[in-house]
């Protein structure tokens, strides 16, 4: 974790305090002052403010039911940011993993553990996310094996990873995807001659959604561990 940062994580200080804390050499690494609010600080580095030694506060991981028209952001834009749904502290320090949509509904993961989101997000972890879908026509034959042989989306270079469509009937069906490019289910439709009328993200790995729509839960240690099982 960046120097910085690690002042925010350890202390009430905003990252601005933290730049003028490291500015004014206020901030050692192992006995070390140090200027550089991008030195990299690692597990078993002793951080000191003032010559007190800083401890961070254990990361945070929250499951949350995105409702419709609301946006995966930390900012307010057209729609608000799903942020506003949860009642904790020092929200600036959280972020989205793995985002949706504005009129994509579902399962939401928020943190302020930039490692865990960056594993649990990359396609090399293969972490299975389920979205259920409703289709504007009927879901052709071919489409289960098109998905598995992988498709390649419009401007893009390689083909989506194998993906796993479970068919519920002619108009809705599940959908399992272990990577997760920009608007990837409504493009994969799309470029099999469909188009997604709604879009709802059911699961993460082994979690299922289980709070209702607009509600959240913090996530025990053993789900965010199950998380990063590659890691
Ligand atoms: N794929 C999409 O097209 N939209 C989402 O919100 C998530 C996956």
């Amino acid at each position: 974790m960046r120097l910085d940062k690690f002042i925010c994580k350890s202390t009430e200080h905003t990252l601005i305090d933290a730049l003028a804390l490291i500015e004014n050499k206020s901030v050692a690494v192992n006995g070390v002052i140090t200027i550089e609010a991008s030195h990299q600080v690692h597990k078993n580095n002793v951080v000191t403010l003032d010559g007190k030694i800083l401890t961070p506060r254990p990361s945070r991981y929250f499951l949350l039911h995105k409702p419709m028209d609301m946006i995966c952001s930390n900012v307010d834009e057209k729609y608000p940011s799903v942020l506003n749904l949860l009642d904790v502290d020092r929200k600036t320090e959280l972020h989205i993993a793995g985002r949706l949509d504005a009129d994509t509904t579902g399962l939401v993961l928020i943190t302020d553990d930039g490692h865990w989101s960056f594993n649990l997000t990359s396609p090399k972890n293969k972490c299975q996310k389920v979205y259920k879908v409703l289709l504007s026509r009927p879901i052709l034959a071919d489409a289960t094996q098109r998905f598995q042989d992988g498709i390649l989306l419009q401007g893009e270079s390689t083909p989506t990873l194998p993906a796993k469509l479970d068919i519920i009937d002619s108009h809705n069906v599940f959908l399992t995807l272990t990577e997760g490019r920009f608007h990837q289910v409504k493009r994969m439709f799309a470029a099999i001659g469909n188009r997604v009328k709604s879009l709802h993200r059911q699961q993460i790995g082994n979690l299922e959604l289980d709070v209702d729509e607009g509600d959240w839960r913090n996530l025990s240690t053993a789900e965010v561990q199950a998380l990063s099982i590659n890691d």
